[in-house]
């Protein structure tokens, strides 16, 4: 692979020749013919607000056709991994087809490798930033160990972050606790928390002369809460010299509209597999220009890449069909745009969350805010808990009886399903998860 945007840049020249020889002009005309759904879905538009698009039925109607979802079977985890769109799977097998037609070396290393820069300049554009701060990872996982492992620290330094961050970026800190000697903080967030102030000031009361990184979610996976970044950040800045914060925006990027410019933080790690509906195994990770040659990447890169983010996607051999696949993902999402699938996503999740809040009569929780937007608090995922049915027990009777796709959450400060519609669930969908919750608040669930 490449080590240079230079080397890049001299591949460029070779392809043109090789596909005048008819290497690969062929595989590539034959891959796009195979996209026969493709020809007869039309993306539709929508020329209404934000907020009347968000309950036009007709037109989600249109936009969840582009899915290939089994729908014997209703998914409301579609937080955890989303299935993608069926033109970027198609892109994806049709990169991945090339890459094993014409000879790898060259499909992988001179065709579709330089074509990665066009994504990476699609994603910035998007998202804010420049594209010499965008590198693709596998996941959010890979972005945030990334920053997590990157910084030399010293026995007794600290790091803080929540105990409602991911569990794999705990674990993180916790190995390097154990090989480190690093000393992890976690704090208490109020559940819902709906003042930001607050938040910005349980971070800032528990940072010690000591701390020297601080994670932080920007949405928080098991309730939907969405942090002030931008505060946190700005605060951190004006504390020990300058405290890194690594923003874990694993469900943040493409769920609620926003663009990076606007946190104005240094670090911050997407799953693009999430809420992009991009390839499974797609993430990208973000670090402003200024910080890329402080922060080591995980696997080693030659030092020439010290300053450039490449550096971060030194892993080796690796498929570039599911970064290519990135693109046609970017343009469904665009398709939508990013203000009407988030309210759309709020408008499914008020909709199931009051209809279980009035019948329910007092006995459903809901672990989320469902306050209107200014700020956002809260998008698409919300949590809820019902007193006198137990969340386990009701995800199993809500999968085994009625093949409802919900999570369990089971966390020392709470517990209740975590419900996260897509822009691909319809009322009906909705109805049903209702009716069913209803059946089990006045029946109760069998006992096992
Ligand atoms: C808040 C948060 N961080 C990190 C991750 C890790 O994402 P991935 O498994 O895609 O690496 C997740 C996954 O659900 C998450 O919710």
């Amino acid at each position: 692979v490449p080590h240079t945007r230079r080397a890049f840049l001299e591949t460029m020249a070779v392809p043109a020749a090789l596909c005048a020889g008819g290497v690969g002009l062929p595989a590539i005309a034959r891959a796009a013919r195979s996209g026969e759904r493709q020809r007869a879905f039309q993306m539709p538009t929508h020329s209404g607000a934000p907020e009347a698009a968000a309950s036009d039925e007709d037109y989600w109607f249109q936009v969840a056709q582009a899915f290939t979802i089994d729908r014997s079977i209703l998914n409301l985890n579609n937080g955890g991994v989303s299935p993608a769109p069926f033109m970027v799977q198609e892109a994806m097998k049709r990169h991945l087809d090339f890459s094993n037609t014409a000879p790898p070396p060259y499909a992988l290393w001179q065709i579709l490798e330089p074509q990665k820069e066009a994504v990476r300049e699609r994603m910035a554009a998007e998202f804010g930033c420049d594209p010499e701060e965008i590198a693709f990872t596998r996941n959010s996982s890979e972005s945030l160990q990334i920053c997590q492992l990157g910084f030399d620290l010293r026995p007794g330094d600290e790091v803080l972050t929540t105990t409602q961050d991911y569990p794999r970026m705990i674990t993180t800190f916790k190995q390097r606790e154990r090989r480190d000697g690093l000393v992890l903080k976690q704090f208490k967030l109020p559940i819902p928390c709906e003042d930001p102030s607050e938040a910005v000031s349980l971070f800032e009361r528990n940072i010690t002369p000591k701390t020297r990184m601080i994670l932080m979610s920007h949405i928080i996976n098991i309730t939907g809460q969405i942090l002030p970044v931008r505060e946190v950040v700005a605060m951190a800045r004006t504390k020990n010299g300058g405290i890194p914060v690594i923003v874990d925006g694993a469900h943040a990027l493409a769920h609620f509209d926003f663009k990076l410019s606007d946190l104005g933080c240094d670090y911050y790690g997407v799953s693009l597999h999430k809420w992009l509906f991009a390839p499974h195994g797609t993430g990208l990770l973000y670090v402003r220009k200024d910080k890329i040659k402080s922060l080591w990447p995980m696997m080693p890169a030659p030092d020439t890449l010290d300053s450039d983010i490449r550096k971060f996607e030194e892993i080796g051999t690796h498929p570039a069909a599911n970064t290519l696949a990135i693109s046609e993902a970017l343009t469904f999402h665009q398709g939508i745009g990013g203000k009407r699938k988030e309210a759309r996503l709020r408008y499914l999740r008020d909709t199931w969350a009051n209809r279980l809040l009035q019948s329910g009569k007092g006995r459903v929780r809901i672990h989320t805010s469902l306050k209107a937007p200014q700020p956002l608090l809260s998008c698409g995922i919300a949590t809820v808990e019902i007193d006198g049915l137990e969340t386990p027990k009701l995800q199993s009777w809500l999968w085994d009886k009625h093949r409802i796709l919900t999570v369990a959450i089971k966390h020392d400060e709470f517990n209740g399903l975590r419900i996260t519609p897509s822009v691909y669930t319809s009322m009906p969908d909705l109805d049903r998860f209702c009716t069913a919750v209803e059946t089990a608040m006045r029946d109760g669930l069998p006992s096992a």
